[in-house]
């Protein structure tokens, strides 16, 4: 069945539980009881910032783009209503996106859209570089930092973009006959990943060359960066600090398929790891997660390359304590710092754990220590003592990575352990609940808390040991 954006993002094979779906789906609630090893094979879905960021690309199409591998998400589900509003046709069936971005009938993105998803702002650079105008409401911070956009914005000015910001809106346009931006050599004060994307994706279409110095590194820069060469773009450097673009005229249409998610990987690593299991995960490319595959074989859990694609993890004898600084790719990626940070509450001794990419991404060490974690946390340091065991309780998501933190913590300690907050977690990981259930977890997605311990206790039967989806 075919699934059009603009209404909800549903096919037939799998259902995306919607928070606005209904009243009873904003109180669902994961339950989980811990100490179950988990087994079999998991498959990792398609990268969410990749997805988010090629949708974006896809403005810059002037024919039909084909974009696999897109995981369900809510976040994927929101950037397709975005693009729906642009003016786009959109059509979904299972992980297979088609976008035609033929006509782009408005450069006015919703404000209620925009600030629902910050991603969404990425588009501006295709906008301007498509038809010269973008209404761009701001995207504002979030739970884990202010997240400005100055970055953005300077660099569309240095190629020639004029933007004033008033009432919430970033008003761009290129002024001159032919409304097209200029190549310029621009260096970023921050490598940061969505201004490297928003000013990658713009130059593909600018009137001459384009250097972008201290560019962000990671893979989705890179997976960015082949999509829109796979259209005609000319781009050189993504995957490194500097990055050339030749802008060309008009980009065609394109068949491509998203790497997978390296956090998902991560977070699954994690949840093997805490839970001293044995299973295997693909498809991976082990290179974008050295750093966390790294870190995660120092403290003492074995983890193997079985082919190009396939990792797989062993139970480790016990977990060290070790420090981690997050940094820009090819540094300890942020987003793996709350899950890992939950490993290490059981890890024998005491790390040391400083985020220093957001200002403001500490506040699961609170819900953490409800399950008894011993974590002092100092401006954007946290001391994590490790105990010997955690114990279940009710906790609440209050942002993406916090809230996979909190299911891993969940898959170890004794007892029943409740999670709330979940439109967080549905935003970032594609059936992260189901897929943990398919490995043997003893978790359950309820709409309140009653039918739960019901539910749970007719099930009696052992999930299949072995399932990928
Ligand atoms: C992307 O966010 C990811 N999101 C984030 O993933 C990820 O944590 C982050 O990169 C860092 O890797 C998507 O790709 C959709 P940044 P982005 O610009 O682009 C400062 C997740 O959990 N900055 O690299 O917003 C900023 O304040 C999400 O999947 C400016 O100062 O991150 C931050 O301190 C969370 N001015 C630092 O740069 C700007 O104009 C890094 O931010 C832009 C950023």
């Amino acid at each position: 069945m075919r699934t059009f954006f603009g209404g909800r993002l549903i096919n037939s094979s799998s259902s995306l539980p919607d928070a606005k779906s209904s009243p009873e789906a904003d109180s669902s609630v994961l339950q989980i009881w811990g100490g179950h090893p988990l087994q079999g094979h998991v498959k990792i879905s398609g990268a969410k910032n990749s997805a988010l960021v090629i949708m974006a690309g896809a403005l810059l199409c002037s024919g039909d783009c084909r974009i696999r591998n897109v995981p369900l998400l809510a976040d994927v589900e929101r950037m397709g209503q975005v693009l729906s509003a642009l003016g786009l046709r959109l059509t979904r069936e299972d992980d297979i996106l088609d976008v035609d971005a033929r006509e782009i009938s408005t450069s006015k993105a919703p404000y209620e859209l925009v600030t629902q998803l910050r991603a969404s702002f990425f588009a501006i650079g295709p906008l301007l570089a498509r038809l010269g105008v973008a209404q761009m409401p701001l995207p504002g911070g979030c739970a884990i930092g202010a997240r400005p956009v100055d970055l953005h914005v300077r660099g569309l000015q240095a190629m020639g973009a004029e933007v004033q910001i008033e009432h919430g809106i970033c008003n761009a346009f290129v002024p001159g006959s032919n409304g097209r931006l200029k190549g310029a050599r621009i260096y970023l004060d921050t490598p940061s990943v969505g201004a490297t994307e928003t000013l990658m994706m713009a130059a593909t279409l600018a009137d001459g060359e384009t250097i972008l110095e201290n560019a962000a590194r990671e893979p989705e820069v890179a997976d960015l960066a082949n999509f829109c060469n796979s259209m005609g773009a000319k781009i050189r450097g993504a995957g490194t600090s500097t990055i050339t673009i030749n802008g060309v005229e008009k980009l065609h249409s394109t068949d491509y398929s998203i790497i997978p998610d390296r956090i998902e990987t991560g977070t699954f690593l994690l949840a093997g790891a805490i839970t001293r299991s044995e299973f295997t995960l693909s498809p991976v490319v082990p290179d974008h997660l050295i750093p966390v595959i790294a870190k995660l074989q120092k403290i003492g859990v074995p983890i193997i390359e079985e082919g190009s694609d396939c990792l797989r993890i062993l139970p480790a004898e016990k977990l060290r304590a070790t420090d981690i600084d997050t940094l820009p790719h090819p540094g300890f990626p942020t987003d793996m710092q709350a899950p890992f940070m939950a490993l290490l509450t059981l890890a024998e001794g005491d790390s040391i754990i400083n985020e220093s990419v957001f200002e403001n991404r500490l506040r699961h060490a609170s819900e953490l220590n409800r399950l008894g974690a011993d974590i002092r946390v100092k401006g954007n340091t946290a001391f994590v003592r490790g105990v010997p065991m955690l114990s279940g309780a009710p906790v609440i998501g209050t942002d993406l990575r916090a809230s996979a933190a909190l299911v891993i913590a969940g898959l170890a300690a004794e007892g029943k352990t409740t999670i709330q907050g979940l439109k967080h977690l549905d935003r970032g990981y594609d059936r992260l609940d189901m897929k943990l259930q398919q490995l043997g977890a003893k978790i359950i997605r309820v709409n309140n808390e009653a039918s739960a311990d019901a539910e749970l206790h007719t099930n009696n039967s052992n999930p299949p040991a072995s399932v990928s989806i």
